[in-house]
């Protein structure tokens, strides 16, 4: 039976008939850098095409994403000051509580996720509060203004958190922080499972978000872990988590489908900066056909069990799909 689907498969309309994999818009999350300002929008030399806005042309880039059919966004702030907690991330008044209320404001049909973390906001790049005499990030401290910043974030309007300093015990933290301030219904997306990893490189340029010292190894994962990986997602389900995640995506697809199998929850990949660098590095000297390669990428995510894909490559993806 399945030789004749093979042999007859220059017929494009059985080809898709049989087809067990799909992309589609609806099915993006594209990533935002926010920081004050105006008139600002800055493209990253490691990242070619990716910006770092101020808030008026954020507004604007929403009205393009939307012309393309992508309602959802995934916000990182950069703020203008940082210091040993993050303070910016904890105020009403910060980068990010400003921006979530200017683009519910004007675009209230945007599909608004945070990305909560310290390491944006803190002079020292951790993703959480340093505990000076051992030097690393004191797990218990940092879950306490956790909380703060997820109900400053809830508070502006956001319409899901995403968590994404992987310490210990973070999805009960935010859920009952969350639940105590009125929002039990805002959905909490876990980066539940994320590596170690070198593809944050460009990333880390773009956010302004590297450490200063150290590395993030005592509170990400290993690479070489993959019960240790799948145990972590599962935990975050028990706590309560409504959407888990594998970052980074195209080294882990393996992980991605255990995790699949092993829970009933919707599962997001987050295809990060490093591999978005990589194709268009690619691209830029002509070494792939992009489009092929990039569409490939996204049918392995789908296969590998992935609901939602956080892509740089959205906008490009919506394109070639709305095309055809
Ligand atoms: C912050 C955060 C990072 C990314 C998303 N949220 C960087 C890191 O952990 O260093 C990486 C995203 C990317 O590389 O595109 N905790
Ligand atoms: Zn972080």
């Amino acid at each position: 039976m399945f030789q004749r689907f093979r042999r007859t498969r220059l017929n494009k309309h059985l080809r898709a008939l049989v087809r067990e994999t799909s992309v589609s818009v609806n099915d993006f999350i594209y990533p935002l850098f926010i920081r004050s300002g105006e008139g600002i929008k800055t493209e990253i030399a490691s990242m070619l095409g990716v910006f770092q806005m101020s808030i008026d042309e954020v507004l604007k880039e929403c009205e393009e994403l939307k012309s393309l059919g992508i309602y959802s966004i995934l916000l990182f702030g950069i703020p203008d000051v940082k210091d040993s907690i993050g303070s910016d991330s904890l105020c009403e008044h910060g980068i990010i509580a400003s921006s979530i209320r200017a683009i519910k404001e004007v675009h209230p049909d945007m599909f608004v996720v945070t990305d909560l973390c310290f390491c944006e906001y803190t002079d020292h790049g951790h993703c959480g509060i340093i505990d000076m005499k051992t030097q690393s990030v004191n797990n218990d401290a940092t879950l306490e203004i956790s909380g703060q910043q997820a109900v400053i974030h809830a508070q502006a309007g956001a319409d899901m958190i995403a968590p994404s300093g992987m310490m210990d015990g973070i999805i009960e933290t935010l859920r009952s922080a969350l639940d105590a301030a009125g929002f039990e219904n805002l959905p909490i997306m876990s980066y539940s499972t994320k590596f170690a990893s070198g593809y944050y490189g460009p990333f880390r340029d773009v956010a302004e978000s590297a450490p200063s010292f150290g590395d993030r190894a005592s509170y990400q994962m290993d690479p070489a872990n993959r019960r240790e990986a799948i145990s972590e997602s599962i935990s975050d389900e028990m706590q309560g988590a409504d959407i888990l995640m594998v970052k980074p995506a195209l080294a882990y697809l393996d992980i991605v489908r255990e995790i699949k199998d092993n829970t009933s929850l919707p599962m997001a990949v987050y295809n990060v900066s490093g591999e978005y660098a990589m194709l268009k590095l690619a691209q830029k000297h002509n070494l792939i056909d992009y489009e092929r390669v990039m569409m490939e990428n996204m049918i392995a995510f789908k296969r590998a069990g992935a609901d939602i894909i956080i892509s740089y490559h959205a906008k490009e993806v919506a394109k070639l799909l709305n095309r055809k």
